[in-house]
């Protein structure tokens, strides 16, 4: 918990906090990695051509996405409030905090497409359990099998709301007492499970096409749409552009300082762990002579035909879907503390009126995404978007509105706050090396790439 006694006037308010370094950096991990690296990475890797697309993405999340991650924590650090009251305590009387109101309504969209695909992860979970893939199906009858188990509502909400109940419990007990334990105990089995599945893959006649694809880049396959969907990729993996790190950053210790290594560690973790769903995912596509390009079904449809084929088949099947489960499940407790700690800090909420109300819209909102794909004509063809209302939000949020969010943090923390106060809180000298790039980076390059990138895609009109 924080230490009360050296803490500054401000902070009377006993605000809760992290125990320790390691389980701040297993729960900001536990953001990061999820649904983003098992089931969003692959198929946006599949759809993108693969290493081209991964290649791009790694840049990404080296040079913009660790700057992100510091300008985030160290406005947190330096507030110790929420995504929105940040902005009001270091720009008084300015608009700058609707960055973060930005961020928490992103926070409500992102739960609610995010909680339906993970509900998709439960109702598998339990079908790999009772024997759905214990023997071959092909792939016309797993796309059967996906297609209606996700266009029947009544297993599909009630599943989704599962996953939001049991994440607003963990943040209903709290930072320290709720979200960090719960990540000391699911982030090692997480990490078992896929270290175990990638290894079984890897020994799959198919590993070679599969390490091919992932990481021989024909950069002539770039463009545009491909480019833009590796950035807002790179954001929504890292959890970061819309408050949640600031919310985190904020319950760390006054006193912590040198967080460089904290964050690094969270991004090496979050891209480790994609690059080893890609690894589990692709030599099992190739071994099967699937296509990459599965589209969000990638996960759904195309796994369980190859997983229907192998020996102990339904306990890899188990132990994927739980997987899926347990990284849903980290990420979804950092959206509802992201807008939890804003209700309790600006609202003076109470912790538990706060997480009945967000676990509340969450699931409301999530009923037309969980009613994208069959289940209402009218989600699912959604004035034209692909994959209906889900898509919209998926995209728009997921990927449109971090980047935006990323952009203005950057602006903030670069051109408004300013990089020595943000160094500073971080405790980086500003002329040591780490400084300097920081500096530049926040300052120059992530606002430059990612006007560019806009721009390019406002010009060419090419969006998905
Ligand atoms: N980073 C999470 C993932 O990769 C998703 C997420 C996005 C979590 C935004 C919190 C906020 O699955």
């Amino acid at each position: 918990m924080t230490d009360q006694s050296s803490a500054p006037a401000q902070d009377a308010a006993r605000r809760d906090g992290f125990a320790s370094r390691v389980g701040f950096v297993l729960s900001a991990a536990g953001s990061a990695i999820g649904l983003g690296n098992i089931w969003r990475f692959p198929y946006m890797a599949g759809e993108g051509g693969g290493a081209a697309f991964v290649l791009v993405y790694i840049l990404f999340v080296l040079l913009l996405g660790f700057p992100v991650m510091m300008a985030e924590f160290s406005i947190g650090q330096a507030t110790r409030r929420g995504a929105v009251q940040s902005f009001e305590v270091l720009a008084p009387g300015t608009r700058w905090s609707w960055v973060g109101r930005l961020g928490v309504s992103a926070g409500y969209a992102i739960l609610a497409f995010y909680s339906a695909v993970a509900g998709w992860a439960l109702g598998y979970l339990e079908k790999s359990v009772s024997g759905a893939f214990a023997s071959p199906i092909s792939a016309d009858a797993s796309g059967e099998l996906f297609s209606s188990f996700i266009a029947s509502p009544v297993t599909s909400i009630p599943a989704a709301a599962l996953i939001i109940a049991l994440s607003a419990a963990v943040v209903f007990k709290g930072v320290g007492r709720g979200i960090e334990r719960a990540s000391f105990v699911l982030m090692p089995i997480f990490f078992l499970l896929l270290l175990g599945l990638a290894v079984h893959s890897l020994m799959l006649p198919g590993a070679g096409d599969g390490l091919r694809f992932l990481f021989k880049p024909d950069l002539s396959k770039l463009t545009v749409p491909i480019v833009m969907s590796a950035l807002g990729q790179a954001f929504f993996s890292l959890s970061i552009g819309m408050g949640v790190m600031v919310t985190y950053g904020s319950y760390l210790n006054r006193r912590e300082t040198g967080l460089a290594p904290l964050a690094l560690s969270s991004v090496a973790a979050d891209t480790g762990v994609a690059l080893l769903a890609g690894l589990i995912i692709f030599p099992a596509i190739f071994t099967a002579g699937m296509k990459p390009a599965g589209g969000p079904g990638l996960a759904f449809v195309t796994l369980p035909t190859i997983f229907s084929t192998l020996p102990m088949g339904s306990l890899i099947a188990t132990a994927f879907y739980a997987l899926l489960v347990i990284a849903a499940l980290t990420s979804i407790v950092s959206m509802i503390e992201l807008i939890a700690a804003d209700l309790v800090d600006r609202k003076g909420w109470t912790r538990g009126r706060a997480v009945l109300l967000i676990a509340g819209v969450g699931f409301l909102l999530g009923i037309p995404c969980a009613l994208s794909f069959g289940g209402s004509a009218f989600f699912t063809r959604f004035f034209g978007v692909p994959d209906g209302f889900f898509g919209l939000l998926n995209i728009a949020f997921g990927n449109l509105v971090m980047v935006l969010g990323g952009l203005f943090i950057c602006l903030f923390v670069g051109w408004k706050w300013g990089m020595p106060q943000a160094l500073k809180v971080l405790g980086i000298a500003e002329g040591k090396k780490l400084g300097v790039l920081l500096s530049f980076s926040i300052r120059w390059l992530c606002p430059a790439a990612i006007a560019a990138v806009l721009i390019f895609i406002v010009i060419t009109g090419k969006f998905f």
